[in-house]
């Protein structure tokens, strides 16, 4: 036993050491991107596994219809990534290989596919080293359903908390297991500056700060008091505070949902809550995800790979939804907001207002190919 306690001291050690520095790297950052000056700007996109290929594909076409002039002027370049496969990323031991990662690098802004993520073991997840690698700290993530008054959008901690050392607990065999969950005063800071940046651009008058700071006391304790802090820099903004299990009951209680505007919330209730979100927003299947850092920024389903869809046959059946709304977000990220509107809007023809044809995931409906055709003839008309 005590070898085992041995080798949990040092790693925890080891673990301290290694996060303080993140922390005190992230303190000194000071670099932020502005797309709007930028000569160029590359896109990049990973199909990633399961249905990713098929979907992606097609949020690509959209994306490609709509920035024509750019890439033909060179403004924007639309650059494919390939061998972010679970395949690969088994064979080479590594969440993401060496090759794929320094091709990112090179990019702006990436557009990604679902990756698939095996349970336990201990290979990491793609997303969440992306998210790491390239230092994405926000997760913006907003549902709507206008008939219902709901107007949200949530920014979830993307870099820390429960993931960052997801997959190096410490375990006895047989006897126990511990995980680490680390809340860092420079990664709560510069997530709830972006949420309350973000109400203030968007004239938002609250934000809800989600923890369960009365059991998590010294992470989501300090993931409370700093959001507080930040918050004290927007006077003309409420901030509430709220614990993430009544949270996800109000979501769902249509008495009190609609006066929700901005949430803020460390990495693992914000993974939970907007899978809920999105349900009541149609599905998981209608919601796009922006992961933002200063200097890069990726775009994806807020869903995985469905790789059972693809076993059935179906992968081309896929709802690309939500890629074109990752797609939206990403027009927007790169300071092309008009693009960015014609496309919501054109969604918003396809899914709600028209909906000639409908994809329901099983080749009864229409394709993710047919979807996307759909998108761009809304699109022409619309100009
Ligand atoms: C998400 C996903 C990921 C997460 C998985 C695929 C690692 O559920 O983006 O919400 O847990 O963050
Ligand atoms: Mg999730």
């Amino acid at each position: 036993m005590e070898k085992y306690i041995d080798a949990a001291v040092e790693q925890f050690r080891a673990l301290i050491t290694e996060q303080l520095a993140r922390q005190n790297r992230m303190e000194k950052e000071n670099y932020k991107k502005d797309f709007a000056a930028c000569d160029k700007i590359v896109i990049g996109v990973c199909g990633g596994d399961g249905i990713g290929p098929f979907i992606t594909g097609q949020a690509q076409r959209v994306l490609e219809f709509l920035l024509k002039d750019e890439i033909e002027s060179g403004r924007v370049e639309m650059r494919v990534i390939d061998g972010l496969t679970i395949e690969n990323r088994l064979a080479c031991g590594k969440a993401i290989p060496d090759n794929v990662l320094s091709k990112l690098k090179e990019c702006d802004v990436i557009l990604k596919g679902p990756t698939t993520t095996p349970k336990g073991g201990t290979m990491e997840s793609a997303n969440v080293a992306m998210r790491r690698e390239l230092d994405l700290y926000a997760n913006v993530r907003p549902v709507s359903v206008p008939e219902l008054g709901i107007d949200w959008v949530f920014y979830r901690e993307n870099t820390e908390g429960e993931y960052v050392l997801g997959s190096r607990g410490v375990e006895i065999p047989e006897k126990l297991a511990m995980d680490f969950k680390v809340t860092t005063d420079a990664g709560t800071k510069r997530i709830a500056r972006a949420a309350f940046e973000y109400a203030k651009n968007n004239g938002k008058t609250s934000v809800a700060i989600v923890t369960k700071a009365n059991i998590m006391k010294k992470t989501d304790g300090k993931f409370s008091k700093l959001c507080h802090e930040v918050a004290q820099d927007y006077p003309e903004i409420a901030a509430d505070d709220w614990y993430i299990d009544i949270m996800t009951a109000n979501l769902i209680n249509e008495n009190n949902r609609s006066k929700f505007q901005v949430f803020v919330l460390p990495n693992l209730y914000g993974d939970i809550i907007t899978d809920e979100a999105a349900q009541i927003q149609g599905g998981v299947g209608t919601a796009g995800s922006a992961n933002i850092g200063d200097r890069y920024a990726m775009f994806e389903a807020i869903h995985g790979s469905a790789p059972r869809m693809v076993e059935r046959g179906d992968g081309a059946y896929a709802n690309p939804s939500s890629m074109l709304k990752a797609a939206e977000m990403l027009l927007r990220h790169i300071a092309m907001p008009d693009r960015a509107e014609r496309l919501a809007a054109a969604m918003r023809i396809c899914t709600e207002t028209e909906k000639k044809i409908t994809v329901t995931g099983r080749s009864t409906g229409a394709s993710c190919a047919e979807f996307a055709d759909y998108v761009m003839d809304t699109l022409t008309k619309l100009r």
